[in-house]
């Protein structure tokens, strides 16, 4: 289980990612300014040639591949770990992200899925992170990663989506947000439970879609947004500021700064502020 380092004035983050990690390198830059409470001790991908890996290589941050592609196919090393029948039967009643109806079929997935996140794991622990953020981390996670990290009630996976949750789960938040035809798009930082994007959200901050807009207009907005409220976001937990609330059945969160409803209008009017097409 994973221990808390100090009582959180400089946070240890490990950051996940799938492709050009601009999330990172906003990460990366926050943490350049010297006054953020966390410092970046790893990053990991699960692909080979994400660009993130090169953001980290270039900020010095120790960067981790775990072929994920290969791995769902099978491809371990003879003798690499694996969960026990027993195990893997408790993991699979308390996922919520493989929909597999046949059994069979989705305790196989599920293995390799955890098979997987072990050694994500084993290459994630020796840096000893305090979280884990997922920042274009494309792929489930499971109990079994969860598990590990939270320990016994903790919450110390986070995740930042590019749409307004619950609306837009998933892998396409933009283009999901601009296709419905919303007024409005939003970002949200949440932490990580056993669904796909159903964890407690600790922010969310909005923009707006003004008439005609496109694609690429509504994702730069939105993730310009996404680098405030994540940063801010880890802040506030390394601030103690964010308690988890709410019931078992729909955990929520609290933020106590006093200063919330200031930052809120910050990226608010900074949102308001882009230009509508012509
Ligand atoms: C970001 O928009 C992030 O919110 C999204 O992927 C993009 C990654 O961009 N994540 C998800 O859709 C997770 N479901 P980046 O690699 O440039 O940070």
């Amino acid at each position: 289980m994973m221990k808390i380092h100090g009582d959180f004035r400089q946070l240890r983050v490990a950051v996940l990612v799938s492709g050009g990690g601009t999330n990172l390198q906003a990460l990366i830059d926050r943490a350049a300014q010297g006054d953020w409470s966390a410092t970046i001790v790893a990053v990991a991908s699960d692909r080979d040639g994400a660009y993130g890996l090169v953001r980290a290589e270039k900020a010095g941050i120790p960067a981790h591949v775990v072929d994920y592609g290969s791995l769902l196919k099978g491809g371990f090393g003879a003798g690499s770990w694996e969960p026990s029948s027993a195990e893997l039967k408790e993991l699979d009643s308390a996922q919520k992200i493989l929909r597999i109806t046949d059994e069979h079929a989705r305790l196989h997935r599920l293995k390799r899925l955890v098979m997987a996140e072990h050694q994500l794991i084993t290459l994630l622990d020796p840096h000893e992170p305090d979280l884990v953020c997922l920042a274009g981390f494309m792929r489930l996670v499971s109990p079994y990663f969860l598990r590990h990290y939270n320990g016994d009630g903790g919450w110390r996976v986070l995740n930042i989506h590019p749409a307004l949750l619950p609306a837009f789960p998933g892998e396409h938040g933009y283009e999901d947000t601009l296709g419905y035809g919303c007024r409005w798009g939003g970002v949200t930082v949440h932490f990580v439970d056993e669904g796909e994007d159903t964890g407690p959200i600790i922010a969310q901050a909005v923009y707006p879609i003004w008439p005609d807009d496109t694609l690429e207009r509504v994702r730069r907005r939105g993730l310009s947004l996404e680098y405030s409220v994540y940063a801010q976001c880890i802040q506030w937990i390394a601030d103690g500021q964010v308690q988890v609330t709410g019931t078992p059945s729909r955990r929520t969160t609290t933020i106590k700064d006093p200063r919330y409803p200031e930052v809120l209008r910050g990226w608010t009017h900074r949102a308001l502020a882009s230009e509508p097409p012509l």
